[in-house]
């Protein structure tokens, strides 16, 4: 199983794999953080097939093409906004990383690359989020062999250690 996740210190746009996910916002129209990283390395034409897509509700997820990135597609993810843990944040970041899967499998995507969803502008507990992430994406390998490879783009040492520990821990 670790042999199909690796925790990279790196900018997710460099990323030559089938698809990188985008957090994005529930327009789905660009913003801060990676989701301005994204637009920028990928041009404009990601931004004009975004505005087709009529936004995406917290939880979902949409795929684009991925135009000027190394990364042959994008699938963007709407994380939820923390506030406070009561409003079904854990449930809907989960329901993040398994929306990108199920897009995964339906369009053949052996290998993604994975930011931190909801951990900057967002707000999520960093542990937290790390848990659910690595919980979800060890589920979705096990369940399934579409998907080979799966990258956590890690920008910044704090976000890199916690996932580093978490993936060590995996039995
Ligand atoms: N590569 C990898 N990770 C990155 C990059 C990058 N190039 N740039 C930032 N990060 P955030 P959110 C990390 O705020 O909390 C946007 O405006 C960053 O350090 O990008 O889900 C959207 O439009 C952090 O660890 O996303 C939404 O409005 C992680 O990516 C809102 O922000 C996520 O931080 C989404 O907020």
């Amino acid at each position: 199983m670790t042999e199909r996740i690796e925790v990279l210190k790196t900018d997710i746009t460099t990323l030559a794999v089938d698809a990188i996910v985008n957090a994005a916002n529930c327009s789905l129209l660009g913003g801060g953080g990676v989701d301005g990283a994204i637009h920028r390395a990928a041009g404009p034409e990601l931004l004009s097939e975004c505005h087709l897509l009529g936004g995406c509700p917290t939880g979902q997820a949409k795929l684009t093409k991925g135009y000027r990135l190394p990364a042959t597609y994008v699938i963007h993810t709407v994380g939820p906004v923390w506030n406070g843990g009561e409003n079904g944040e854990r449930e809907l970041l989960a329901s993040c990383y398994r929306s990108c899967f199920a897009l995964a499998h339906e369009h053949g995507l052996r290998s993604l690359a994975f930011p931190a969803i909801s951990c900057g502008v967002y707000r999520f507990p960093i542990g937290l989020a790390v848990e659910i992430a690595v919980r979800e994406i060890v589920s979705e390998l096990t369940a399934g062999d579409t998907v080979k490879k799966v990258i956590f783009a890690c920008f910044g040492d704090e976000i890199y250690g916690a996932y580093l520990r978490a993936v060590q821990a995996i039995r």
